[in-house]
């Protein structure tokens, strides 16, 4: 039985992110009307989670799971179970999969409830984007398995993400590019873009990575080309290109954008895993640089399909996807402050090697 008295919960200085603590607090000992108390079990830590640190107050990270003046309270994917209740639509017992706080608890406002889950409708969280107040059951959700489920912390948002990238690009004729070039090839969401770009017949699939990380990202065998940052000017550049950027270094850009000039077809900036680096920002030539918003798309198919038919195209790929990732990764788990600690100083330095998913929880 999970002590429902105190919470556990990890801070980071929301202006500078080396600084981190371990704070804890009384969990109100009863809930108003309306409210659950969720036990947060476990969750995923990649870069993207340093992501939404980096930008936490450009877009508004930090709003979900406040935290006291500086600090800032990280969200992250993962598994909670609702210990009380006082609402209709989350019964005690019941396990949700969701965005939630580094911390051992949450108490959520569940709305809007049905069978596959609820949202938190939370004054705080109501002007937040929507996918990110929604729960889960586990009970119901088609794509849950108990033993799939490190698998869908570490990826199932990031594979999401992916998905869509992948459904813009063939959406679009590729802007006209043969080859794509993905920067942070090594990171979980790119090398998922990269395994569906291998797949279909759109384009050739290049990867630009570390140094250190080009063998392990040639192992993965669903990039046609690997090469480390330094070696971009032996690409073709003569081979008219679209760049998937996820490391959001301003001097990678401009300078992959220098050397291929007018035949950028397409620029798509979808993260910032190199979040010390200059952001750039100046003009460049080829394609101007354009923010990926995920929703945009998502929406655009759903008008077309339908959600379930968006839906259900997703899961036949991520249950493809499912067979070859198992064997990519190697899954560790973390368990208190000082392993969740650990692993947030070594992601937010980026010396976590790319075979490793990282699974954490704040109980002992
Ligand atoms: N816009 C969206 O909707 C969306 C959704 C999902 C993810 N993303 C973004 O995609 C990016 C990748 O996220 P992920 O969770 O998939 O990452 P991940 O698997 O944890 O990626 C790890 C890789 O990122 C690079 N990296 C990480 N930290 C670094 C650091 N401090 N300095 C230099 N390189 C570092 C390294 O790759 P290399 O050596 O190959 O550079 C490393 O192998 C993030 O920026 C994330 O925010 C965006």
């Amino acid at each position: 039985m999970a002590d429902t008295t105190q919470k556990t919960g990890f801070y980071v200085a929301r202006t500078d992110l080396e600084k981190c603590s371990v704070a804890e607090a009384a969990v109100p000992d009863m809930l108003e009307e309306g409210q659950a108390l969720l036990k947060v079990e476990r969750f995923a830590f990649t870069a993207n989670n340093i992501t939404y640190a980096a930008f936490g107050e450009a877009m508004r990270y930090w709003e979900f799971f406040p935290a006291p003046e500086g600090q800032g309270q990280i969200p992250v994917w993962g598994f909670a179970e609702v210990v009380t209740s006082r609402a209709e639509g989350a019964a005690p017992g019941e396990r949700v999969y969701g965005y939630l706080p580094m911390s051992t608890h949450l108490v959520v406002e569940p709305v809007k409830a049905d069978a596959a889950g609820f949202f938190d409708g939370a004054a705080h969280r109501r002007e937040l984007p929507v996918i990110y107040n929604h729960y889960v059951r586990c009970a119901t959700d088609p794509g849950y398995a108990a033993k799939t489920e490190e698998l869908q912390m570490l990826f199932r948002p990031l594979f999401m993400t992916s998905w869509l990238i992948n459904d813009l690009l063939e959406d679009n004729d590729f802007f006209d590019g043969k080859a794509v070039i993905l920067s942070s090839a090594s990171s979980k969401t790119a090398f998922g873009l990269a395994f569906l770009l291998k797949a279909g017949t759109g384009a050739r699939v290049i990867g630009l990575t570390s140094g250190g990380n080009v063998e392990f990202v040639e192992g993965l065998g669903c990039y046609d080309q690997v090469l480390a940052y330094d070696d971009i000017t032996t690409l073709d550049a003569s081979e008219p290109a679209v760049f998937v950027d996820f490391a959001g270094s301003g001097p990678l850009r401009s300078a992959l954008h220098h050397f291929f000039a007018e035949n950028l077809k397409y620029s798509c900036s979808v993260g910032a895993s190199h979040w010390d680096q200059p952001r750039g920002g100046e003009a460049l030539p080829g394609a101007k640089p354009t923010l990926f918003f995920a929703p945009s798309q998502a929406q655009k198919r759903a008008k077309e399909w339908g959600t379930a038919g968006l839906m259900a195209r997703f899961a036949a790929d991520w249950a493809a996807f499912l067979g070859p990732v198992s064997s990519w990764i190697s899954v560790i788990e973390g368990r208190g402050p000082t392993a969740v600690e650990a692993v947030y100083l070594a992601t937010l330095a980026g010396k976590v090697p790319p075979h490793e998913g990282h699974i954490l929880s704040l109980w002992d």
